[in-house]
């Protein structure tokens, strides 16, 4: 009997029994411990929504804006790299699940597929993700093919200051499979004749996919882990980042009113709550735990958004009603590549959408617009007082 797929875990055990173990611990993994990273899950439970009854509405919407782009869900793709790795159609088949879907595909800077290719390949949104290249002339060069692309929003990456330890990874021979010397490779090899199907796939492609948007001076694209480890650009870049690209920047790998205030000032038209899915810093705090209080700081300067541990529709609520104007998910459309290629990305896709319809209604709300504080009971002490609230209140 075929197991239904009724929740993103379901894919999650898909996607780890038709991947070797090094690739899925590679999307399912976080830093040292793992402590953010299980606590970016775990925070979602601590907040409890607040329904109204006695509502029976004829129609839900739960579409809403992003950056002034209309979206069928406040849901967005997170950027993810190494997609490629899982599956051969990588970012392409993420790009066309988020556009059938209705909503925004993140292109990661370290994804193999070409840019140009992710935009010729959709007809839905598309964000690229920004890591600095090591150069500001190559930087501006892929700032400059992305405008070329039409890409919509460049998403600028402030949390990678440097590369972090994830311990799966090492314990699975990471370093070694992307190293040139085969013969290191070679005594982690039997993990991959495991399976035949991923190994096949790889092969007509390539074992380790290069980089399609990190061009060297030799016009060379790298390699990642061999050739080249991402790295943050600084709030000091975003001035020549902003002035290069002339479109909407948002920041991504914010936790803290005060990186949330300067990402303001530097022009952002967007901040991500972040802290990489807990793959950077460990030990970081929660992103819901941290929404709040950038919230505040920020009012209506820019839209706020928020990824890590987002799992179910009832996750992306808590987040809206704690002032996220949307979510991303990264690990959950990777579980959905892993599972069933583009098929398992649109079915994890359509999970968050048939939930928001359902759970907006059982909230008491027609329209996800109205889901705010009033809906959610978090901790003490969780809810931010901004300091205009402070002033008003004498
Ligand atoms: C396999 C994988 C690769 C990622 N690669 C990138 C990346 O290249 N750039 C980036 O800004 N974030 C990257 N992230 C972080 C995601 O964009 C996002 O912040 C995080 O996955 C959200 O947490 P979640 O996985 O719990 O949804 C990656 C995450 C995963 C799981």
């Amino acid at each position: 009997m075929v197991r239904p797929l009724l929740n993103v875990e379901d894919y999650r055990v898909v996607a780890r029994r038709r991947l070797p173990k090094v690739v899925f611990d590679y999307i399912d993994g976080g830093a040292e411990t793992e402590q953010t990273m299980r606590a970016n899950a775990a925070s979602f439970g601590e907040v409890f929504l607040r329904p109204r009854g006695g509502t029976r509405p004829e129609q839900v919407r739960v579409g809403t804006t992003v950056l002034g782009e209309p979206v069928s869900m406040p849901v967005l793709v997170a950027p993810c790299g190494g997609a490629r790795v899982v599956r051969p159609e990588g970012d392409l088949a993420g790009a066309r699940a988020a556009a059938a879907a209705g909503t925004v595909f993140i292109q990661s800077g370290m994804s193999n597929h070409r840019l140009e290719e992710a935009a010729a390949a959709t007809t839905g949104p598309l964000w690229f993700q920004l890591y600095h290249l090591g150069s500001r002339e190559l930087t501006e060069a892929v700032v400059e093919r992305a405008r070329r692309a039409k890409v919509r929003a460049l998403v600028v990456t402030v949390d990678c200051a440097a590369g972090s330890v994830r311990e799966r990874d090492r314990r699975n021979g990471v370093p070694a499979l992307l190293g040139t010397n085969r013969l290191k490779a070679l005594p982690r090899t039997p993990q991959l004749l495991a399976h035949p199907r991923w190994l096949a796939a790889r092969l007509t492609d390539a074992l380790v996919p290069e980089l399609g948007n990190v061009i060297g001076a030799d016009g060379r694209a790298r390699v990642l882990g061999r050739d080249f480890i991402p790295r943050t650009c600084s709030f000091a870049d975003l001035d020549w980042v902003r002035a290069a690209w002339g479109g909407p920047m948002v920041v991504k790998g914010v936790l803290t009113p005060e990186d949330a205030t300067q990402a303001v000032e530097a022009g952002a038209s967007a901040v991500v709550v972040s802290n990489h899915g807990g793959r950077q810093l460990d030990g970081a705090e929660a992103t819901l735990r941290a929404l709040p209080d950038v919230v505040a700081a920020v009012g209506d300067r820019c839209e706020v958004l928020l990824d890590g541990g987002v799992r179910t529709s009832t996750d992306v609520l808590k987040a809206v009603a704690l002032g996220a104007r949307a979510v991303c998910i990264g690990r959950p459309w990777m579980y959905g590549l892993g599972a069933g290629g583009q098929a398992g990305v649109a079915g994890v896709l359509q999970l968050f959408q048939d939930g928001l319809q359902r759970n907006v209604a059982l909230l008491g709300c027609s329209d996800v617009a109205e889901v705010g504080p009033q809906h959610v009971r978090a901790p003490a002490g969780w809810l931010a007082t901004s300091p205009e609230k402070e002033a008003s209140r004498g």
